[in-house]
């Protein structure tokens, strides 16, 4: 992608970004709370179209004209929203808009279920296909996201926090399956909050600052504190500074060991479009994240 500018009304969100992700590469855009990470992915995943700059796939540029011509091109976004329906089986979402048919009209079911198998097995699925997907947890839901999109053949898979709502164990699964997707040279991006995440599973990071691109680096020749300045634009004591209201202290994990925040900004930064927006999204019936390392509000 390169010097992509989007603005939603007068409010400009990104301001001439350049990312590029290699085939079997983790590559994790990062940046604060409205910094522009997702709006960027949707450009990417076809969701937005109307903006400007270049996407180009192995050199050639495209344009997409929504998230099914993106899908053709061999890209898929999986976002913190998960995109099933809820009273379809797991075998209908996979190959919803692509359904396995017999004669020219019916759908043919038991080759839908043989072949939604054959997707679901390599990644430790457990559960029978022909489940209603409103009825599996969400870590469930994200392996069928993932099902659908290896079953289009996909090239690029775009993750967008994908284990914010997920357990310990849920996550580390996820991961595995990450891996594995990216030795079988599928690119992928994955967006987290979580810094230690980050430094286990992806090579590369793009940093992005109020829409604009800070920069991109190694994640063997950076480190937590090096990340956080190029997010925060600021020395990293800010933001640790013992007794500083904000700054995360007492937030503790699980095992009772004390974690500093990865990146305490609700109640740091001044007031802006992006900042409200992260305050308010997230509704009481969404899952809250297990294990919430970040300082979102
Ligand atoms: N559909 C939209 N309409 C208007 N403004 C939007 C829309 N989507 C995003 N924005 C704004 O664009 C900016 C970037 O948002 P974006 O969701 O891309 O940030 P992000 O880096 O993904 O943040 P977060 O870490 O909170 O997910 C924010 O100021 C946000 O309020
Ligand atoms: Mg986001």
């Amino acid at each position: 992608m390169r010097d992509i500018r989007k603005s939603f009304g007068s409010v400009v969100v990104l301001k001439g970004v350049d990312f590029t992700v290699q085939a079997g590469e983790i590559h994790a855009p990062m940046g604060e709370n409205g910094a522009g990470k997702s709006t960027l992915m949707k450009i990417a995943g076809g969701i937005h179209l109307d903006h400007d700059g270049e996407i180009a796939i192995d050199g050639r540029p495209v344009r997409f004209h929504g998230t099914r011509d993106a899908t053709r091109h061999g890209v898929a976004i999986i976002h913190q929203e998960l995109n099933l329906v809820p009273g379809m089986s797991v075998a209908e979402n996979i190959f919803l808009g692509s359904e396995k048919v017999r004669g020219s009209f019916f759908v043919d079911r038991r080759r839908q279920l043989q072949a939604a198998a054959e997707f679901l097995e390599p990644l430790n699925f457990r559960t029978s296909p022909a489940t209603l997907v409103g009825s599996l947890r969400i870590g469930e839901q994200q392996l069928v996201e993932i099902a659908k999109a290896l079953s289009l053949h996909i090239r690029i898979l775009i993750m967008d926090e994908p284990t914010s709502a997920l357990s310990v164990g849920e996550a580390e699964r996820l991961q595995a399956i990450i891996r594995r997707l990216a030795g079988e040279g599928v690119a992928i991006v994955y967006i987290s909050h979580r810094m230690e995440e980050i430094f286990e599973i992806a090579r590369a990071v793009t940093v992005l600052r109020d829409g604009a691109l800070v920069g991109t680096v190694p994640v063997a020749q950076t480190s937590r504190a090096d990340l956080i300045r190029m997010m925060a634009g600021r020395d990293v004591q800010e933001f640790f500074h013992r007794g500083e209201p904000g700054a995360g202290n007492g937030r503790t994990r699980g095992n009772g060991d004390a974690e500093p925040p990865v990146l305490s900004t609700a109640s740091q930064t001044k007031a802006s479009p992006g900042s409200r927006r992260a305050s308010s999204r997230r509704p009481s019936s969404t899952p809250r994240p297990v294990r919430k390392e970040s300082g979102r509000a």
